[in-house]
């Protein structure tokens, strides 16, 4: 994994939107995967800026979201689909009928979510994936434990996430316990990965990805067996990383490698 650390959020955010800028420069038809949460949103914000000043096109652009909470119907202001549209889609020119976020209210779920891979598989793929990392490890909605072999599945919020969630929600309770998520075999095929984590409550679970044993109880760890993925890390997430060092010389060197290539 390629680790890149930052500042803050602001330089997170920015280096994230350089990477997504330049691929869909490269190509403008690309498929996007897609998260939700405070992570993405300085990202999306510059995406939204690249579009209105800088022309950016998303009218090719396909996107495929992480995830949805079971019982939420997209005009539920908590929804994820609400999220998107509220911070990216309704602000670019995707094509609604491109967007795509796992249904919660479907029935049966376990038909939707195979006909949600089979929808990524259509589309020829995610191209590039943006994640954000739970405190516990967890990326999309797959809690530690969760099958590094999984599929889109429906599965259950654990009690961390509830709790960090609950700030979108009148209260924990009103968190819904399950939700629809890509799996984690799912976010491995996509080609290209980014992963965000900003804050001090985010540090151990960053050290336990990038630095720990690829192991189930840290969803996150799964990003180790990509091949191109890379975490852009703000210096309180970074807090527990042993190889900081190593990080930041490889970041200042990486451009006289690239340019030999
Ligand atoms: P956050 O959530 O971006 O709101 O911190 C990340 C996650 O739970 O995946």
């Amino acid at each position: 994994m390629d680790v890149i650390l930052v500042r803050d959020y602001e330089e997170m955010s920015a280096r994230a939107a350089e990477i997504v800028i330049a691929a869909l420069r490269q190509k403008p038809d690309a498929v996007l995967g897609l998260a939700t949460g405070s992570s993405p949103e300085g990202l999306y914000a510059r995406l939204i800026d690249a579009h209105t000043n800088d022309g950016l096109d998303f009218a090719p652009v396909v996107t495929f979201n992480l995830d949805e909470y079971v019982g939420l119907g997209p005009d539920h202001p908590q929804s994820y689909r609400a999220f998107m549209n509220d911070r990216l889609f309704d602000h670019i020119n995707v094509k609604p009928q491109n967007t795509h976020v796992p249904d919660g209210l479907a029935q049966p779920l376990r038909a939707h979510c195979a006909a949600y891979e089979e929808a990524i598989r259509q589309a020829g793929g995610i191209d590039l994936q943006v994640l954000g990392i739970g405190r516990d490890g967890h990326i999309g909605f797959n809690e530690p434990g969760t099958s590094l072999g999984s599929r889109t599945h429906v599965a259950a919020l654990a009690p961390e996430t509830i709790e960090d969630n609950a700030r979108y929600f009148a209260g924990p309770e009103e968190v819904p316990r399950f939700a629809v998520t890509m799996g984690i075999a799912s976010i491995l095929d996509a080609r290209r990965c980014i992963l965000l984590a900003g804050g001090a409550g985010k540090a151990e679970a960053v050290a336990a990805a990038i630095e720990g044993p690829l192991t189930s109880q840290v969803p996150a760890s799964a990003l180790q067996m990509h091949p191109d993925t890379v975490a852009i890390v703000d210096e309180a997430a970074a807090a527990r990383l042993r190889r900081a060092d190593f990080y930041r010389w490889q970041d200042r060197n990486r451009s006289q490698i690239l340019d030999r290539l």
